[in-house]
């Protein structure tokens, strides 16, 4: 993948900021200090973050350029650096590790988890959602129409570029 398009991403931002909102629900903390916000494309899950945690010190990784510009652009106040989540180290030990919808481009879950948790705060959180929607009927129809025509060598097999998730119970 060369790319995101941040532009695409955010034409259907209500739709995917909803899984955003959910996990961020789920986060226990009362009072974090240091907040990462790991994948976090345009933003929109980063602005959830410092809305909920206006407090904080909230930094927004993500490796793609175009995101990134897409989340300065609506965060200026805030932190953004690009970096690869698979090898990227704090600077301090974070409160909140958050990641909507990032890890599955991410290889490795074996070893990531383990070393995502490594880097928490004593007491912190790793907060994390990934959509299983590869064999959905709109996804598998995809991967057909991305196969078929003469888009195809342009496109490549981008869906194997996820990483392989692994059952619940797993993690
Ligand atoms: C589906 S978007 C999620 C954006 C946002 N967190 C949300 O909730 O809508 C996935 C983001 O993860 C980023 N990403 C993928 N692999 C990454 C990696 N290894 N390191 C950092 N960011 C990565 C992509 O560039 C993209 O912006």
């Amino acid at each position: 993948m060369a790319d995101w398009n941040a532009a695409l991403y955010r034409q259907f931002e209500d739709e995917r900021t909803r899984p955003a909102q959910e996990l961020l629900n789920r986060v226990g903390l009362d009072d974090p200090r240091a907040i990462v916000d790991l994948g976090c494309g345009p933003g929109n899950s980063t602005e959830l973050l410092v809305q909920r945690f206006p407090k904080a010190d909230v930094l927004g990784l993500d490796t793609s350029d175009d995101m990134l510009a897409s989340a300065k652009e609506r965060l200026p106040d805030c932190r953004f650096i690009k970096a690869d989540i698979a090898a990227w180290q704090p600077e301090q030990a974070p409160d909140l590790l958050y990641a909507n919808a990032a890890l599955q481009w991410v290889p490795d879950h074996t070893a990531l988890f383990p070393r995502l948790l490594s880097l928490l705060a004593p007491g912190g959180c790793l907060a994390v959602q990934m959509p299983d929607t590869l064999d959905e009927l709109s996804h598998r129809l995809m991967r057909e129409v991305a196969a078929r025509g003469p888009w195809a060598s342009l496109i490549g097999d981008a869906g194997a570029k996820r990483a392989k998730r692994q059952p619940a119970a797993a993690y």
